[in-house]
C-alpha cells in the first residue's frame, strides 16, 4: 500500500457454492483481484455481465465473506485486525447498489433507511440530531426533507437512487463503492444522478470505486480503470491510455463494442459475437482464450498473470501482447 492509498485489496478471492442439475459446483466469482485506490481518486471497474464486479464490491464493503486475500483500509489490514479497525472500515467504505429498489427496505421509511448506519453505530446525539442529519443528507442528494417519512414505493426510480446514495453518505464515508449506480435508471435521469455523484465526490472528498459495464461512462468519470474478465483483472491503467491504446484483446473487443452514433461504422466485436464462457467450467489456462484472436497453445494451459506494462500503473495479463 503506498502512502496516498486509502484502500488496498490484495489477492481477493470469493467463491460460491451453486447447484446445477442436482450437482454442487464451486463458482469462483472473484479469483485473485488486487487493486489500490488513492485518496480522492475514481477507479473504474469494467467488464461484462457475470465477471464478478458486484461480488468484488460486496466483498470490499463486507457483504460477502472472501475466502482469500486481504483488504487494507488506511494502512490497517482491517479484516485481520477485526474489532475497531473493521468497524471503522465498514463505516468508511460504503456501497451504492445497482438496483435502488432492491437495496431499500420496502417496509422502512426513507429516513430510517438513510439513518441505518448511523443508528447501528450510535452516531446521533438524540432524536432531533438524527432528524436534522437525515434532512441535511436528503437535501444534499437533491430530495426534499419531507421524503424522510415516505416509503420506497412512493418514489420514482431516480428519487430512489438518490435515497440509496443518501444512505451511503450518512455518516460521510471516505470511500464509496458505486455498483452500476445508474444502469437501472431511465436514460433521462442517468445523467442527473451521475452528476450528483460527481458533485458529492468533490464536496465530500470521496474516493470511489465505480463499477460499470459501460466503458463510455467509465471514460467520463474515472481517472484509472481496471478491466475484469471472469473474476480476474486483465488490464489496468490510466483511463485515457487504456481507452486510446488498449492492449488486452478483451479490452479491444469491449471498446469495439461501444455503440457508435453511426450504426454503419459499428464493428461487431468478439464480445457480441460469442457467449462468455461459463464460470461452471472455468478453462485451465487463460479464461479469454476461447474467444481470443491471439490465443496460442500456451494460453490453453497457462493462466497469464497481471504484470507491469508501462508507466502510470499500466498492467496487463496476456501472453501474446
Ligand atoms: N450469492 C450467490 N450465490 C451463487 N452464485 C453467485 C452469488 N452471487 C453471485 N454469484 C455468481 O458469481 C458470478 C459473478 O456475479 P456478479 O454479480 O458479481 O457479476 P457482475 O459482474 O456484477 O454481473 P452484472 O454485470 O450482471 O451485474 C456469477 O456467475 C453469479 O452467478
Ligand atoms: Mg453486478
Amino acid at each position: 500500500m503506498s502512502s496516498d492509498d486509502i484502500l488496498a485489496v490484495r489477492d481477493l478471492k470469493v467463491s460460491f457454492t451453486a447447484r446445477r442439475a442436482g450437482r454442487k459446483y464451486r463458482v469462483q466469482a472473484v479469483d485473485g483481484v488486487s487493486l489500490s485506490l488513492a485518496e480522492g481518486e475514481v477507479l473504474g471497474i469494467v467488464g461484462e455481465s457475470g465477471c464478478g464486479k458486484t461480488t468484488l464490491g460486496r466483498a470490499i464493503v463486507g457483504l460477502v465473506q472472501p475466502d482469500g486475500g486481504n483488504i487494507a483500509f488506511k494502512d490497517d489490514d482491517a479484516i485481520a485486525a477485526g474489532g475497531a479497525a473493521l468497524r471503522a472500515m465498514r463505516l468508511n467504505v460504503r456501497m451504492v447498489f445497482q438496483d435502488p429498489y432492491a437495496s431499500l427496505n420496502p417496509r422502512r421509511t426513507i429516513g430510517d433507511s438513510v439513518a441505518e448506519a448511523g443508528d447501528i453505530n450510535g452516531i446521533f446525539r438524540d432524536r432531533t440530531d438524527r432528524s436534522a442529519m437525515i434532512a441535511s443528507t436528503l437535501t444534499a442528494v437533491g430530495l426534499d426533507p419531507s421524503f424522510a417519512t415516505r416509503y420506497p414505493y412512493e418514489l420514482s426510480g431516480g428519487q430512489r437512487q438518490r435515497a440509496g446514495i443518501a444512505r451511503a453518505i450518512l455518516p460521510t464515508p471516505s470511500v464509496v463503492v458505486a455498483d452500476e449506480p445508474v444502469s437501472a435508471l431511465d436514460v433521462s435521469v442517468q445523467a442527473q444522478v451521475l452528476n450528483l455523484m460527481m458533485d458529492l465526490r468533490e464536496q465530500l472528498r470521496l474516493s470511489m470505486l465505480f463499477i460499470s459495464h459501460d466503458l463510455g461512462v467509465i471514460g467520463q468519470i474515472s481517472s484509472r480503470v481496471a478491466v475484469m474478465y471472469m473474476g480476474r483483472i486483465v488490464e489496468r491503467g490510466a483511463t485515457r491510455t487504456v481507452l486510446d491504446h488498449p492492449l488486452h484483446p478483451y479490452t479491444r473487443a469491449l471498446i469495439a463494442a461501444i455503440p457508435k452514433p453511426d450504426p454503419s461504422k459499428r464493428i461487431l466485436g468478439a464480445i457480441e459475437a460469442s457467449e462468455p464462457p461459463s464460470l461452471f467450467k472455468r478453462p485451465a489456462g487463460c479464461a479469454y482464450a476461447a474467444r481470443c484472436p491471439l490465443a496460442s497453445d500456451r494460453c490453453l494451459v497457462d493462466i497469464p498473470q497481471l504484470r507491469s506494462a508501462g508507466a502510470d500503473d499500466r498492467a496487463l495479463a496476456c501472453h501474446n501482447v
